[in-house]
């Protein structure tokens, strides 16, 4: 059955419905089927017709979009993010740039343990207000889903703060929001002597409570030197799959430690950042079918090298591509230009890039079924860009040709 519609947006330019089994991997993800003067029609939220306009041209419709001249792509997922936040850590990127590492501010008290001081110190409701913000800009680009973990509390009551955030957030919307629970995102000062102490307290009270009261889907931890060593992050990904949190896992982002290989040991649903990861460690992640979800705005901002994308694409892991959104490694909420440093810094295709902030970010945060694509019972998340073709979201950079964006087939922003 085609209409009766809430919405029809058609005819559309360009459309560019990513929609393919997922995950999309190897070859297949060089080719992006496009539809000439398309058409998507909305019901109830969901996507009930996507397809020529020509077959839905007399249907019955509340409301219509003419989007002739653009292009139009499932709303963007963003499958890595750190907020809500708070505090200033301008000073820092000076420090960076005058040549301190990344790792030095941390261990100096500055960097993760400066942002947990500002997040301890805030009311649930600034923190709110922040996130609020944050998740605004987001979705001025085009990111009408987006993975937040916690991370800044490492306490109980601040870690379980931060997520009761997160799920105001993700109700109050426009944006889906996924929350994770990242208790183990750096040892604080209370149990600096004692770090064993402090994953005993992560894997005996944080991470039950959070499961028993469904704050979290996954569980992440920060597998590096300096942070959380392979057995006290295998430890506690295993606890947190054993109460139903999925694991995912930040590794070897500066240093080789075989967290990619922690990640296809324990069946981690992605592994992050992967800067430095081994050849082995890519082979496990391929064979254990483990998401291998790059972020090369944390490269380009600490000016670090590349993730080795090609790599992940010839082994046959699905990639998705992520802001990494927080304010010390990589302070942004534009996935688009996160998709063009894809493009021009990771090598990948810019049709590879597109399918690896939508089907492959859904596929990573395992909501593939109701996000990251234009399909017949999807939610109607949906940009249109003010553009001719796809390939024309990366040929002029650095620009937002953003025009409007409907969430659950809601306008949110913009008109057309
Ligand atoms: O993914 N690497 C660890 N965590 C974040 C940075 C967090 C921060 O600096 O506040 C990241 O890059
Ligand atoms: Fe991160």
């Amino acid at each position: 059955m085609t209409g009766p519609f809430d919405l029809l947006v058609g005819p559309i330019g360009c459309l560019v419905p990513c929609d393919a089994p997922a995950p999309r991997t190897g070859p297949a993800l060089r080719d992006l089927p496009t539809i000439p003067n398309g058409a998507v029609g909305i019901r109830g939220g969901l996507v009930a017709y996507m397809g020529p306009y020509e077959e839905v041209a007399g249907a019955e419709s509340k409301a219509n979009v003419d989007a002739s001249r653009q292009t139009v792509l499932p709303g963007f997922v963003d499958p890595h993010t750190h907020i809500p936040f708070l505090g200033d850590r301008s000073a820092e990127l000076v420090l960076r740039l005058q040549g301190k590492t990344y790792m030095d501010i941390g261990r100096a008290g500055g960097g993760i343990l400066s942002t947990m001081r500002a997040v301890r110190n805030a009311s649930k409701g600034s923190l709110l207000e922040a996130a609020r913000g944050t998740a605004a800009r987001f979705l001025s680009h085009g990111v009408t889903t987006l993975e937040a973990k916690s991370g800044y509390g490492l306490s109980v009551e601040s870690e379980i703060k931060q997520l009761e955030v997160l799920g105001e957030l993700g109700d109050s919307g426009p944006q889906t929001v996924i929350p994770t629970c990242l208790g183990a995102h750096f040892v604080p000062p209370e149990f600096k002597d004692d770090p064993g102490g402090y994953v005993d307290l992560l894997c005996d009270r944080l991470l039950p409570e959070v499961a028993r009261r469904g704050l979290a889907k996954f569980c992440d931890v920060f597998c590096e030197e300096g942070a959380f060593t392979i057995e006290q992050s295998r430890r506690i990904l295993l606890k947190g799959k054993e109460l139903g949190l999925l694991p995912r896992i930040h590794a070897d982002e500066i240093e080789d430690t075989g967290g990619a290989a922690l990640a296809a040991e324990v069946g981690a649903v992605s592994a992050d950042h992967l800067m430095a990861v081994s050849d082995a460690g890519i082979e496990a992640m391929a064979r254990a079918g483990v998401c291998a979800t790059l972020l090369p705005g944390t490269s380009f901002y600490l000016r670090k090298g590349y993730a080795p994308a090609r790599k992940f694409v010839e082994a046959g892991c699905p990639i998705a591509l992520s802001t990494d959104c927080n304010p010390g490694s990589s302070y942004s909420t534009n996935l688009l230009h996160i998709a063009t440093l894809g493009v021009f810094g990771l090598g990948l295709m810019p049709e590879e890039a597109l399918w690896a902030i939508t089907l492959n970010a859904a596929y990573a945060l395992r909501e593939h079924d109701r996000v990251g694509s234009l399909a017949i019972g999807k939610r109607a998340d949906l940009c249109v860009w003010d553009v001719p073709s796809p390939l024309h979201l990366f040929y002029p950079y650095g620009e937002n040709p953003l025009r409007a964006v409907f969430s659950g087939g809601r306008r949110v922003l913009g008109g057309v």
